[in-house]
């Protein structure tokens, strides 16, 4: 799966074990044709949105392709596992209070050779009162995105466990929903909540906008629990539902201590595998249909018989 140009793919729990460089994987992965921008929502909290978030974008990276993360959530759980400083330096919030231009808080995830990273930082959590005020308080991150996002095949918002201001920016920037479930008791409550706010969202700010893909996050195939919950999803969502679960993994849970994600902290372990299998799914999702084909039937159609076009 891997080829040996890695440099130093930090596998193991040593604090000491900085990465330096990663495995690129032999086969690379599609290319969209255009910037596919997800974003990472569920209001419950825990259900592993940051998780999914980094381990995607960096498989997807490793897989050749141009990623960003945006750390929408106040808490910097995203900026922190992919090692990226976001305590005292301008983020997200500078951009969407106007003060920063967005190319000047983007930061590059050491070891990856595509993979950036706009951090969050304490101030966000202000970001929910004062952006009320705003003109246009809705689109300040669509807006600033604008800018960027031809430079990247893949950029992944991930949200706080709320459906406040900062969630409905991510919703109006994005073309794409990723929504990860946890197989867990109550797994689906709240989840006519969030597609609700879907559906708002859709049709007043943001008409594009597709609840493509759900993903399921701490499966245990062992417990029936965790079968049913996969099963009701598979129900519900058969279109958009990855069927590679996440298992529940402890490399997975390790990793962020380390300011790593688990595709460097333990590329062979169980999570790792799923996360890179799903971020291929949907990379093969989202590449290119077959280019047309020429028709000569659908051409014949088009003339008169004498040649003239009809
Ligand atoms: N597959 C997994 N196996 C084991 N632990 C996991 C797995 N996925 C996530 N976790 C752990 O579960 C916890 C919650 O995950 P995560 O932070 O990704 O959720 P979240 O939805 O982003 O949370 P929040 O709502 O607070 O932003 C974390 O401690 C994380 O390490
Ligand atoms: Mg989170």
């Amino acid at each position: 799966m891997a080829d040996s140009r890695e440099t130093n793919p930090g596998k193991s729990g040593n604090s000491d074990n900085k990465v330096v460089g990663v495995r690129r994987l032999k086969e690379a992965m599609a290319k969209p044709p255009s910037t596919r921008i997800f974003t990472v929502a569920n209001q419950k909290g825990g259900v592993g949105k940051t998780t999914t978030t980094v381990n995607i974008a960096a498989a997807l990276s490793m897989g050749g392709l141009r990623v960003l993360v945006i750390d929408l959530d106040p808490q910097g759980n995203a900026s922190t596992a992919l090692g990226v400083p976001h305590r005292d330096i301008a983020g997200i919030y500078d951009v969407l209070m106007g003060d920063s231009p967005i190319t000047s808080v983007i930061q590059k995830v050491s070891g990856f050779p595509s993979l950036d990273c706009i951090p969050s930082n304490s101030s966000l959590a202000n970001a929910e009162v004062n952006l009320v005020s705003m003109v246009a308080r809705e689109l300040r991150l669509k807006e600033a995105l604008v800018e960027i996002s031809p430079n990247y095949d893949y950029i992944f918002i991930d949200c706080p466990p709320s459906l406040g201001l900062l969630t409905i920016n991510a919703l109006a920037a994005a073309r794409e929903l990723l929504i990860p479930i946890q197989t867990e008791y109550y797994a689906l409550e709240g989840l006519s909540q969030l597609l609700e706010t879907y559906g708002i969202v859709k049709k007043r700010l943001n008409a594009d906008l597709d609840l493509s893909t759900i993903v399921l996050t701490m499966f245990d195939g062992r417990t029936r629990l965790s079968n049913d919950v996969a099963a009701n999803v598979r129900a519900h969502f058969p279109k958009e539902l990855i069927d590679i679960p996440i298992p529940r993994a402890v490399r997975v849970s390790e990793a962020p201590s380390y300011n790593q994600t688990v595709m460097t902290y333990d590329p062979l372990s169980p999570g790792a595998i799923a996360y890179m299998q799903v971020a291929r799914e949907i990379a093969e999702r989202g590449k290119p249909k077959d280019e047309i084909k020429f028709d000569s039937n659908v051409v014949n159609i088009n003339y008169k018989r004498d040649g003239e076009i009809a």
